[in-house]
């Protein structure tokens, strides 16, 4: 079960397929953020597919429950492997999401929540969105909510994922990006773990951009994730 997924944060179908070509016959688990699938529609979902890869849609809905039932019932039959939504449209809109998401013969793909985005500090949390209280009580809450609703897990820093799973129980999935090799650039990222500390604390997924699509050699940066975080 335990897998590492390639964030593909490229701008453009082909600069996708000119990195995964570098790959051969390994067929990696991508994940496809709002860029590529707002510049290239279901068609990179469905060629993807097609070429032998799972696939994490990071599109993170967050509208009224019937929008966004309808809509991961689309996602459903473009059967991707991974999908999510934020916490903070309520339990009645993840019930709603799940429900959209399950298929005729009761399957459906994995459902994860964001929590709170690692973006958002807790004194932006405080006086932007005024809600009170530890970001991290937040975060817990949020995923027991997700868990409420019937979802399978969170997406969350892997900071977190060792409270999130103490609060939801070790089946509750979590999937960790800030991932950094511990003699690699740390870039943007604040709150960072190498892969073999994400595999110490447990987490299920660990999301890896720019320390394997910035690498000078991409597969052996694969492959050393690989071997740090799964063994
Ligand atoms: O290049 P890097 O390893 O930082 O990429 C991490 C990926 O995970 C990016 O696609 C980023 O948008 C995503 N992500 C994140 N932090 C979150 C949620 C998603 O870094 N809290």
């Amino acid at each position: 079960m335990k897998d590492v997924i390639i964030a593909c944060d490229f701008a453009s179908a082909e600069e996708t397929f000119r990195f995964l070509d570098r790959f051969g016959e390994l067929r990696p688990y991508v994940k496809i953020g709002m860029e590529l699938y707002y510049a290239e529609g279901p068609q990179i979902v469905r060629e993807l597919k097609r070429r032998g890869h799972k696939i994490f849609l990071d599109l993170k809905l967050h509208d009224i429950p019937n929008t966004v039932k309808k809509a991961m019932s689309v996602l459903s039959r473009l059967d991707v492997d991974m999908c999510n939504l934020h916490a903070a449209g309520t339990i009645a809109m993840m019930e709603a999401a799940r429900e959209g998401l399950t298929r005729a013969d009761g399957s459906r793909p994995i459902l994860l929540a964001v929590t709170q985005l690692t973006s958002t500090s807790e004194e932006r949390m405080h006086e932007d969105l005024l809600i009170e209280g530890k970001i991290g009580d937040v975060v817990v809450h949020y995923a027991q909510n997700a868990r409420k609703a019937g979802l399978d897990g969170v997406v969350c820093s892997p900071l977190e994922a060792g409270m999130v799973k103490a609060a939801c129980g070790k089946d509750f999935l979590t999937v960790t990006p800030g991932i950094r090799f511990a003699d690699g650039a740390v870039g943007d990222q604040v709150r960072v773990t190498t892969p073999v500390q994400a595999r110490e604390i447990g987490t299920d997924f660990i999301v890896v951009g720019r320390p394997i699509t910035a690498a000078e050699n991409p597969v052996a940066a694969y492959k050393r994730c690989l071997a740090e975080f799964v063994g």
